[in-house]
């Protein structure tokens, strides 16, 4: 089956080199049977980067396009680690995307344009390559009704259809390197062609439990 993997920036590369091998072997493993992409996030190298660049009076766009170079940059630290069993370049577009995984390769990408996050690249590909399964994986383990970093009282959402999902990240900000579920564009991409997804904490694991069951994190359908 085809499955697209939104790996947040900090999932990957905020962790040791055993962590990052970790996820690569267990993306080759997959990737003998499943079709994969994986888009990776900036994490807070993104963030610092944009907070430098907003604080020098940078335009939010112009944050946006630092962010989309951080993407690639933590993109291809994750084709290092899987060696000759990737795409040797991140995709920059969604035809060029499919091209590349039509040989046999995992394709790993960064951001594409201004206005969204990852989630929203791979959501669009998801839909772009008819993916079985979109699989958010992020330093959270699901989605929650409020972001349990602030509110003791969030609860966490096992089960939620695209349209809930729509209205929880319409109230979070637009803004370059703001943290929430998924981004807004994301959530309209999944409602309107109803993809599967699934949130799940960023533990290599994860990575198959996603698809094959026995995760602890948010079905979206
Ligand atoms: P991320 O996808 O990592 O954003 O892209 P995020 O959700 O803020 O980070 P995580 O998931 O919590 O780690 C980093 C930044 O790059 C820009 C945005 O400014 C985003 O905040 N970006 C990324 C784009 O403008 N377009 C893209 O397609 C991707």
């Amino acid at each position: 089956m085809t499955l697209v993997y939104s790996l947040g920036g900090s999932v990957l590369y905020q962790q040791s080199l055993q962590e990052i091998q970790k996820f690569a072997a267990n993306l080759k493993q997959i990737a003998k049977d499943h079709r994969v992409y994986v888009v990776v996030g900036g994490g807070n190298i993104a963030r610092d980067y944009i907070e430098t660049a907003r604080s020098l009076g940078a335009a939010e766009s112009f944050c946006d396009l630092l962010g989309i170079g951080v993407t690639r940059l933590n993109a291809k630290i994750l084709i290092a680690a899987l060696g000759e069993f990737a795409a040797p370049e991140p995709a920059e577009t969604y035809p060029r995307a499919l091209e590349l995984s039509a040989g046999g390769k995992i394709v790993v990408l960064g951001g594409m344009q201004p206005g969204q996050t990852t989630d929203a690249v791979a959501a669009l590909l998801a839909e772009y390559v008819h993916a079985k399964k979109l699989i958010v994986v992020t330093s959270v383990d699901g989605v929650y009704s409020a972001d349990p970093n602030i509110d003791p009282g969030a609860q966490k959402i096992r089960r939620m259809t695209p349209a809930e999902l729509v209205s929880l990240s319409m109230g979070t900000r637009l803004r370059a390197g703001s943290r929430s579920p998924v981004d807004p564009l994301a959530a309209k991409i999944i409602e309107r062609s109803s993809i599967p997804t699934v949130v799940v904490y960023g533990d290599a694991k994860n990575l198959r439990k996603a698809f094959e069951g026995g995760h602890t994190g948010t079905e979206i359908s």
